[in-house]
């Protein structure tokens, strides 16, 4: 049994107010019952104030990126230390906008993901295609690609700690969706990618589906077999939006 997970990713958005508006909003509206886990991923200079606001909520909180490195000489980075320091639960790593505007290779990506299980962060590991590439049917080459090199990083115990989503760039913000079933044939086949390094983990890895998920939307998508969950970028900065997909669970 895979419990949903609905996380937000702010990107690169939120103010001290703003962000106090938007997590009270969320905890005020939340559900009842804990058949969906919630999850904000924040800019990092705000991960403080979500662990306050937060802590005594259902809610986690995560960032969107963590250093490839440890510790040491790398001026900007944040570490996975310092994450574990914030409390963060999860950490979204090879992001496509990372991996489009910050060259981030599979290879990398898979090393962050390395470092935040080592302190104990679960990293939710982006995975899509372009519309280029789906259009030129490499999409399950490209995103096996992408998985691949996080799971032969990995112990079969630490795969089952990740989570995978399945963000199709060329829906990222579009307000282009896949359909339930486009979207479900991806995550199946990540699932069988999976398998065959752990049938085990592939039976709890959670694989969300993002890429202009709302509320119209989320309730079918959602419904979808291996579609365990949703990271949602424009609509979780409404708390509105963020609760009615919540709710669709
Ligand atoms: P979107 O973003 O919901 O605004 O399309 C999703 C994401 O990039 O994680």
């Amino acid at each position: 049994m895979r419990r949903t997970l609905i996380a937000g990713n702010w990107k690169m958005n939120g103010s001290f107010s703003a962000n106090q508006t938007l997590l009270t909003g969320i905890i005020a509206g939340l559900p009842v019952g804990d058949a969906v886990e919630t999850l904000v991923c924040a800019p990092a200079p705000y991960l403080a104030q979500c662990a306050d606001v937060l802590e005594k909520s259902s809610v986690a909180w995560g960032a969107q990126d963590v250093s490839d490195h440890a510790k040491g000489a790398f001026t900007g980075e944040v570490s996975a230390a310092m994450l574990a320091d914030c409390r963060c639960k999860y950490v979204i790593v090879g992001h496509s906008e990372r991996r489009a505007y910050h060259a981030e290779s599979n290879e990398l990506v898979a090393q962050k993901a390395v470092l935040a299980l080592s302190e104990n962060i679960m990293p939710v590991v982006c995975v899509g295609e372009t519309l280029e590439q789906r259009e030129s049917g490499a999409t399950n080459e490209v995103v096996a690609a992408q998985l691949q090199a996080v799971i032969d990083v990995l112990t079969d115990g630490q795969l089952a700690r990740v989570v995978v989503a399945y963000e199709p760039v060329w829906a990222i913000g579009t307000g282009k969706t896949a359909t339930p079933q486009m979207a479900q044939d991806v995550h199946a086949f990540l699932r069988s990618q999976l398998a065959i390094k752990s049938v085990a983990a592939a039976n709890v890895v959670r694989i969300l589906y993002g890429g202009s998920m709302k509320p119209e939307n989320a309730k079918e998508l959602l419904a979808m077999e291996d579609i365990d969950g949703g990271l949602i970028g424009g609509a979780a900065l409404s708390p509105v939006d963020f609760l009615a997909i919540i709710s669709a669970c």
